[in-house]
């Protein structure tokens, strides 16, 4: 069996030595030892420069408080095609999201047709580097500066990824990063929230914590916080993390090599240096996309159609613009496996099916 992910596991020795140390401090939860040398550590990793960071329990909790802190309630232009998460987030705290369509070859939100969706009621721009791909950043603050909006950036896939020497982190007024399982760099479950505004990073400091700090209740807060056991997880993977990405590069480049004639594969962004997270194809047709996905899972093989459908298209979000490109790619793209231990032989099996199936 070939799965589309495998989550990496450290050596269970050395997670143990990580536990450990919580044991010995009987200390779980509430930013103990460990939660704040992993933050320490990611820093220092990431080469955060303005921003602090936080850790949280998921990624999506910080996404559901920078729109708590910055949406006001108002309307949120954001793209289709993303992880469900991210518009989840904005109807869960009552925000209204707006779709614009996306760029056919970067796949993030298209840049160009931002302006004409704002309204006296929109309040922010929440933008996903969808795949880890940079979003038109410059562009995407000019407009924002230009009508005094704010920029949340959905960076849930971008563990590692720089932009024009910089982490990606560092831009917008709020980014967001999900440390699921699966992901490049994990806790477990987790994720983290990063800021350069002081008083804003305090706020969301205490959204995070139920509103208060020991017997000051100061405002509004929930749990999002993040356990010392996740922390242990983070800290034993963060050993491998140049090793994971290493891989992860090998394994696109070899796909590459034997598909890049045959399907579209993502086009990064200038000036990014890009993590290799994950591998989506897209096929010339749906049909397409369903032949290679039936013959790999024959072989029991698994891909994944991610992002499949396009949110515009779910109707529990209310009724939404069409957005004719995020439609259209939604149905014609497929991820491939992608971890760590995948190997070159199972790699050129999978080559070999696709191509028997184009
Ligand atoms: C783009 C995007 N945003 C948000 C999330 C939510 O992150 P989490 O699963 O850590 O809550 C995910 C998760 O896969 C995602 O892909």
């Amino acid at each position: 069996m070939i799965p589309v992910t495998k989550s990496f596991l450290p050596p269970i020795e050395e997670y143990v030595v990580q536990v450990q140390r919580a044991y010995n401090n009987q200390w779980l939860t509430n930013r103990g030892e460990l939660v704040q040398e992993l933050e320490q550590k990611l820093s220092d990793y990431l080469e955060l420069e303005e921003s602090k960071i936080l850790c949280m329990s998921n990624g999506t909790i910080p996404l559901q408080i920078a729109l708590k802190l910055l949406g006001n309630n108002g309307e949120i232009i954001t793209t289709p095609f993303s992880y469900v998460a991210t518009t989840a987030a904005i109807v869960w705290e009552n925000c209204t999201p707006v779709f614009v369509d996306i760029h056919p070859d970067f796949l993030t939100i298209d840049e160009t047709k931002i302006e004409a969706a704002i309204t006296d009621k929109t309040t922010c721009i929440l933008a996903t580097h969808v795949f880890g791909n940079p979003c038109h950043i410059e562009q995407i603050e000019r407009i924002a500066s230009k009508h005094n909006l704010k920029v949340i950036y959905d960076a849930a896939h971008c563990f590692g990824v720089k932009y024009k020497g910089k982490s990606i982190f560092e831009y917008g007024d709020i980014s967001t990063c999900s440390f699921h399982a699966t992901k490049l760099f994990h806790t477990g479950e987790g994720g983290a929230v990063f800021c350069k505004d002081q008083a804003l990073l305090k706020q969301i400091f205490l959204s995070h914590a139920f509103g208060h700090i020991g017997d000051d209740y100061i405002q509004l807060g929930v749990n999002g916080k993040i356990s010392e056991l996740q922390a242990a997880m983070g800290l034993s993977v963060l050993q491998y993390i140049e090793d994971i990405i290493a891989k992860r590069k090998e394994n696109f480049e070899l796909y590459k090599y034997h598909l890049g004639e045959r399907l579209t594969m993502l086009n990064i962004r200038a000036e990014t240096k890009y993590n290799y997270c994950y591998i989506p194809v897209i096929c010339s047709s749906e049909n397409e996309l369903l032949r290679i996905k039936g013959k790999l899972e024959e072989n029991i093989i698994f891909s994944r159609r991610y992002f499949y459908p396009s949110l515009n298209t779910l109707t529990y979000f209310g009724k939404n613009e069409k957005c004719l490109v995020s439609e259209k790619i939604s149905q014609r793209i497929l991820c491939l496996p992608n971890y760590f231990e995948l190997t070159e032989q199972q790699i050129k099996k999978i080559v070999e099916l696709i191509i028997s199936s184009l």
